[in-house]
């Protein structure tokens, strides 16, 4: 039984970063003319209403997205994806926040393939009816883990994989890697994008170190604490495999910038390799 509901913390300030580095994933497959697949095996509802009863009941979003609607001078990274929000919220007032679903379709190109799996019986339906109409998009009311094994590898053969649990037992950290284990087994070559908490109760070195004995070559790690005093999530990670050329660098512009625009106590950052090449 899933309780985990993403309407309580889209826009927030992990969503912030994680969003904003999917759009540098997906401008990086841009570059090319031949299409590309696109997997979320976490997918959510899709797309958010700031607005509703749901949201309003945490305003996580006011310290993430909110922060940053009205800034100027932002680095180009942060333009990017500012520029994909507003695509959302054409009259200039903030109201709807995309999910990686959506904010993925929103970059598509014709040719392009997005499979999208979730398990919770609320927002399942939410996303098939999203995407209902848009050939280009397949909703699976799918295990996420098992997508790694039906839908790779892909037939375009290059691509992005976006990992994004709840970790709602400590047990899902082992079952991701086991997970990604598995997925490059069958597609090596693919982009894989794992999203993680950093909580006060949990230290994530375990999960570094469950990625380092992977076997796996070519990982970089990004992580951002913006609230050091946080009983609760103190900041978030994202860890890469395979990153498109130049990613390390765009990260090491974007990073310290959300930094110290959303830090709270004690904040702060670092983008480095778990594994080289
Ligand atoms: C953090 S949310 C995803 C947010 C989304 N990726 C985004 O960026 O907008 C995690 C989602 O995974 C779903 N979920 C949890 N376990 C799952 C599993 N094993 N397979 C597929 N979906 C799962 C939850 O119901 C929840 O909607």
């Amino acid at each position: 039984m899933l309780s985990y509901r993403h309407a309580f913390h889209a826009g927030n300030f992990a969503d912030v970063c994680k969003h904003a580095t999917l759009v540098m994933l997906l401008r990086a497959l841009l570059r090319k003319e031949k299409p590309f697949f696109y997997l979320d095996t976490h997918a959510g509802a899709g797309r958010y209403d700031l607005g509703s009863e749901i949201a309003k009941k945490t305003l996580e979003f006011e310290a993430g997205i909110g922060r940053l609607w009205d800034s100027a001078n932002v680095p180009n990274e942060v333009a990017d994806y500012l520029s994909v929000i507003r695509h959302f919220n054409t009259n200039g007032r903030l109201r709807y926040y995309p999910g990686s679903p959506a904010l993925t379709q929103h970059l598509l190109r014709p040719d392009d393939r997005m499979v999208l799996c979730e398990m919770h019986s609320n927002e399942f339906p939410r996303l098939k009816q999203l995407f209902s109409g848009d050939r280009r998009v397949q909703v699976h009311n799918q295990n996420g883990y098992q997508g790694l094994s039906a839908f790779l590898p892909p037939r375009e053969r290059r691509g992005l994989v976006f990992i994004d649990p709840s970790y709602e037992v400590k047990q899902e950290y082992h079952q991701v890697v086991e997970g990604v284990k598995t997925a490059y087994r069958r597609w090596p070559t693919g982009i894989y994008a794992i999203w993680y908490p950093i909580l006060q109760s949990r230290g994530t070195e375990p999960f570094g170190k469950g990625f380092q004995k992977s076997g796996i070559r070519k990982i970089l790690r990004a992580e951002m604490v913006v609230d050091k005093n946080s009983q609760g999530m103190q900041g978030a990670g994202m860890v890469i495999i395979n990153p498109p050329w130049q990613l390390k660098e765009s990260l090491e512009s974007l990073l310290p910038w959300l930094t110290t625009t959303l830090g709270v106590a004690e904040s702060h950052c670092k983008v480095e390799w778990l594994v080289e090449e």
